[in-house]
């Protein structure tokens, strides 16, 4: 299930692919890592290029422009960009041995933290952008084509979102009945072993107007699912058409009245941002699903207080109590981190424990990675690398059994599902849950788009199988 906000395996590019574009006379391609904050720019990014012709390919080969929208996040995401780029350079050589022009540019949170470093290191980049500037990527481009190296990662004092091209009906649709729409960026709460604040700048949300008029869009072109995005997605605020200040809450509860909009969801949300009136919203709003991503990364309070996340074990516990009684069929995900600098055998089992109480339906789980400029790295405590392996183990073992319990707990339960995609095999299609799972039905009870109600006849290690979804296994 790719709901992972820090995915380092590459989201392959047909995802954010185009259906027919204009006149094209240019290709590029896109390799995404990271986040669904990352999926999204991907597409503002092929939208800016599109407006200027190039249209998007899923072959390098036949590429005149190839994009790494990067992740900075861990280590080993930071390094795969490096080595990507020594089998882009190979390419572009080869390209050049023809008289054919290849241009490698770097997009994203590496590219915004390294920025001229990735050119000194790896010279055949020609442009570097960071997240803040993709509207100015055509003009970039343009210039890179003329020879110049550029590197851009200022960030920008106007509006980017106000300066990128809308995508063409076409092109949405083509993308699918669901949809992510940024509605805030960056983070001012600076746990200590994060980049986040530092790539991706300080918080901004934006404004109420340009969210419903992105959301009618999407509506329109018949998305029937939008997923609301944020680094810190529960933080945003702003003014609504009532002149109230608003927060995410009062937000999705006017998105609920936009028709054609069945379902809503956010994501990645921060315990200290659970305001009444978003839980007030999961309380009353059956369009918005029972799917919170609530990461709270460790258990023990000493830990947390040196991640400097700003609540305890208590706080969260309670926090998931109040959500649970509001939505009683709400299913939780996290994300943990073992082996954070100072972390004992006794801090630990805190982090068992909590996970033991709250009972994830799903959860991601990282070893700590040092990263350059954060107080993290700076502390002197390292916990070393064998017992952060055993740690994850342990808690990795845990995680999956309380996600299999749950998949299993769905069995014989009747269910919404949103069909999103044909299936492997002929005579089946794919749709997701209101839990985010996968969702094997019948073809014939329904077309992409729609949401049908099904009984779950079996549940497979990463979907579940409905009633008459054929002999077929999942
Ligand atoms: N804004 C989100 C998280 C964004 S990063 C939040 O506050 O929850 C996604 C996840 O990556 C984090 O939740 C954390 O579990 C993990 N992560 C971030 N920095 C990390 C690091 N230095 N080492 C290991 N995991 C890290
Ligand atoms: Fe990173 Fe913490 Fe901000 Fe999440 S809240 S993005 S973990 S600094
Ligand atoms: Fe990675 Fe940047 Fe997202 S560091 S997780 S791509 S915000």
């Amino acid at each position: 299930m790719e709901q992972n906000i820090a995915l380092e395996q590459p989201i392959s590019p047909a995802s954010s692919a185009q259906a027919e574009a204009p006149a094209a006379t240019k290709k590029v391609f896109m390799k995404t890592y990271g986040c669904q904050m990352n999926v999204y720019d991907s597409q503002l990014m092929t939208d800016a290029l599109a407006a200027d012709g190039y249209r998007l390919t899923d072959n390098m080969e036949e590429a005149d422009l190839v994009l790494l929208n990067t992740c900075h996040i861990r280590e080993k995401a930071a390094e795969k960009v490096y080595s990507e780029l020594g089998r882009i350079r190979k390419l572009k050589e080869e390209k050049a041995a023809n008289g054919q022009e290849l241009l490698i540019g770097v997009t994203g949170c590496v590219a915004q933290a390294e920025g001229q470093e990735i050119i000194r290191r790896a010279p055949a980049v020609d442009l570097v952008v960071g997240p803040q500037s993709y509207h100015r990527l055509p003009s970039v481009v343009k210039r890179a084509r003329s020879g110049e190296k550029v590197v851009e990662t200022e960030y920008a004092i106007e509006d980017k979102f106000e300066h990128l091209p809308q995508p063409e009906k076409a092109a949405v649709r083509h993308r699918g009945v669901t949809a992510f729409l940024t509605v805030q960026e960056g983070c001012d709460k600076f746990c200590t072993f994060c980049v986040v604040p530092y790539t991706r700048g300080a918080e901004i949300s934006r404004p109420v107007s340009q969210i419903l008029a992105e959301a009618e869009r999407l509506a329109e072109a018949g998305v029937r699912e939008v997923t609301l995005l944020g680094q810190n997605v529960n933080a945003w605020h702003g003014e609504g058409p009532d002149g109230k200040e608003w927060g995410l809450g009062e937000l999705l509860f006017r998105l609920a009245e936009m028709p054609g909009l069945a379902r809503l969801r956010y994501t990645t949300s921060h315990p200290r941002d659970m305001t009444d009136s978003l839980i007030a919203a999961h309380r009353d709003l059956p369009q918005l699903m029972p799917y919170l991503h609530l990461p709270v990364q460790a258990g023990s309070d000493r830990i947390l207080k040196a991640m400097n996340r700003r609540h305890t074990a208590a706080d969260y516990l309670r926090l998931i109590e109040r959500i649970r009684k509001a939505r009683p069929d709400i299913a939780m995900s996290g994300d943990f981190i073992v082996g954070f600098p100072g972390e004992t055998d006794e801090d630990f089992e805190e982090t068992m424990r909590i996970v033991r109480e709250v009972n994830y339906a799903q959860a991601f789980s990282f070893k700590y990675s040092p990263r350059p400029g954060t107080p993290g790295a700076a502390m002197d405590n390292h916990v070393e690398e064998h017992v952060k392996d055993e740690r994850l183990q342990r808690l990795q073992a845990l995680l999956n059994e309380q996600q299999q319990a749950f998949a299993t707990s769905r069995v014989g339960l009747e269910m919404d599902v949103l069909i999103e995609k044909p299936g492997r095999l002929p005579g089946q299609v794919v749709g997701r849950s209101p839990w985010l799972q996968a969702v094997v039905i019948d073809s014939e009870l329904g077309d992409i788009g729609d949401i049908v109600r099904v009984r779950i006849a079996k549940a497979g290690p990463h979907s579940l199988l409905a009633e008459s979804a054929g002999m077929a296994s999942s």
